[in-house]
């Protein structure tokens, strides 16, 4: 059987770059792919995803599009002054967070600093909580195409979907809301802003959540994890190697389906992403695939 008659007439090859000669590696998707096909009557099937650049587009005909962070840097709510210092900031770390050189542990430090300098200038600038709703509007975010079927499917068959995110919470949560996908099945962990009594920024609650520490925070939901089904079917998303750690806390996980988008840098990172994720989706700005398994397990 081919991958792509498990998936029912959709065109996978294109889209899984998995090299032909790595033949255990091929079998190993279909295998787990049938597991999940066998398992869809018992409905255990959970979601765990990352956000940006993940459930949101990299790009659109050529220009990138912002994550969370940069949803606020290029709003009103900052000062140009501060505007030009995040900048600064994306433009410093960013190659770091993606450098196909240095190793998680390496990025790390990077990481908590560049989120350290970045929530500091937030901050600093009295973000309003009611003004949020607004700058997202303004934006170009855009969810990646499919996502209404993604979402819908995921509703109408009860599936917990877990949005893990290293960006902001309450810009996250305020895009799935416009685009009238954030159903009650929908859990999502971030970095949350805390509001004084005037609706003012005076911090961020809870610990950091960065691009490398995922591991940390799966762990401390795993009390959520736990009031799922047990024995459970995991299709996880990401687009950062760092995202693979964020099914860490589940307990009795039977099958993990991880599927990874590669947006940048693909070249030089796509022989790591084929060795730790199980299917990779190259420069895919559309939830097409996601959604064919989907429809094949639920
Ligand atoms: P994710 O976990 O939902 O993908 O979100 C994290 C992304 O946000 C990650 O790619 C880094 C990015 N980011 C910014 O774009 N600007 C910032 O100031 C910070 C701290 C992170
Ligand atoms: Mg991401």
């Amino acid at each position: 059987a081919s991958v792509c008659a498990l998936f029912g007439g959709v065109v996978l090859a294109q889209y899984i770059v998995a090299k032909k000669k790595r033949a255990g590696k091929k079998t190993r998707i279909i295998e787990m792919v049938m597991d999940r096909i066998k398992a869809r009557t018992k409905r255990r099937t959970r979601i765990i995803t990352d956000f940006d650049m993940t459930l949101s587009k990299f790009q659109v005909n050529g220009k990138r599009c912002p994550t969370c962070h940069n949803i606020i840097d290029y709003s009103k709510l900052v000062t140009d002054e501060c505007r030009q210092k995040l900048v600064q900031l994306k433009n410093q770390y960013y190659p770091i967070e993606i450098d196909p050189q240095l190793t998680m542990e390496e990025k790390y430090p990077f990481m908590v600093e560049w989120y350290f300098k970045s929530h500091t200038l937030l901050v600093e600038q009295r973000l309003q909580k009611d003004k949020l709703p607004e700058a997202v509007r303004d934006s170009d975010a855009a969810l990646r195409d499919g996502y209404e079927q993604f979402f819908d499917r995921l509703h109408q068959h009860n599936v917990p979907v877990f949005i893990f995110s290293a960006g902001l919470g309450d810009v996250l949560e305020e895009i799935l809301r416009q685009s009238g996908v954030y159903l009650p099945n929908v859990k999502v962990v971030s970095n949350f802003m805390d509001f004084d009594d005037n609706g003012v920024i005076r911090g961020f609650k809870g610990e950091l959540i960065h691009v490398y520490n995922k591991h940390d925070g799966a762990l401390r939901n795993t009390e959520y994890f736990k009031q799922l089904k047990e024995n459970c079917n995991i299709i996880l998303m990401g687009d950062s190697l760092g995202d693979l750690s964020m099914a860490d806390g589940v307990p009795n996980v039977e099958n993990i389906l991880k599927i990874g988008f590669l947006n940048d840098k693909v070249e030089e990172r796509l022989d790591k992403y084929l060795d730790h994720y199980d299917i990779v989706l190259v420069r895919d700005e559309t939830l097409e695939v996601p959604n064919a398994i989907l429809q094949k397990v639920l």
